[in-house]
């Protein structure tokens, strides 16, 4: 794991798809973005109730234009290198109000998810772990572009989980979030800071050097 001094700057927008006091979603969230700056990253710690927007509708769009927090979205997504979201799952699924805010923003053009990294996590007091409600949130980001991340987190028995702290009371499982975490963000720092970047790969690693069959990608 690199020292958080020496990584390159990279920005990250959280917010948790909460809007209930006491989201067990938020207090995820908050640790993720204390593992974020304590990894040298940069934080712009949100909320769902910044992001609110009335259901979507076509004609209101038309007529009135973009309500203030489907823009506000639009530009905290925009003025950052990456998005991490904790999400409840409701019924086997995202939150309306989480997808509602996806649609309005997807009328952007350009629509601003495209090509952004993205990191899904969820809490829930279930044994799951609201981890279905992720993969129903997948689809749309997937659709308009965002890279998410493979590797989702989402915390079971979730009332239950966090010490005096804020951070896991389970050792193993706090090191497993804190992985997950810095392994995302090397991945968006490389992405943005090292796109170029060359491996020099060899099919077998018991083969013999030569600069003639080596391939770089
Ligand atoms: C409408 C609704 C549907 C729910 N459906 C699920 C579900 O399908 N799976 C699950 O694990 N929890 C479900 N829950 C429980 C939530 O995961 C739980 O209330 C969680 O704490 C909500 O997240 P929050 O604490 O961040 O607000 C549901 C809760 C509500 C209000």
């Amino acid at each position: 794991m690199q020292a958080a001094t020496d990584r390159q700057p990279v920005r990250f927008l959280v917010f948790a798809a909460s809007l209930r006091c006491g989201s067990l979603n938020r207090r995820l969230l908050e640790l993720a973005a204390r593992t974020i700056e304590a990894n040298g990253g940069e934080v712009d710690l949100s909320s769902m109730e910044r992001f609110d927007v009335p259901s979507y509708d076509a004609d209101v769009q038309a007529g009135e234009g973009f309500p203030r927090a489907a823009e506000e979205f639009r530009d905290c997504i925009l003025a950052s290198d990456a998005f991490v979201i904790a999400s409840p799952e409701y019924n086997f699924s995202m939150p309306g109000l989480l997808k509602n805010s996806i649609d309005w923003v997807s009328r952007f053009s350009p629509q601003p998810f495209s090509e952004r990294h993205g990191l899904l996590m969820s809490a829930s007091p279930s044994m799951a772990g609201g981890n279905r409600g992720l993969w129903s949130l997948r689809v749309p980001l997937e659709h308009l572009g965002a890279r998410v991340y493979p590797d989702m987190f989402s915390l079971a028995q979730a009332h239950q989980a966090f010490d005096a702290d804020g951070r896991l009371a389970n050792p193993e499982l706090q090191e497993r979030f804190e992985h997950n975490i810095v392994r995302f963000m090397d991945l968006v720092e490389a992405s943005k800071h090292y796109p170029c970047v060359k491996t020099r790969w060899v099919e077998y690693l018991g083969e013999h050097p030569d600069p003639t069959i080596d391939r770089v990608e």
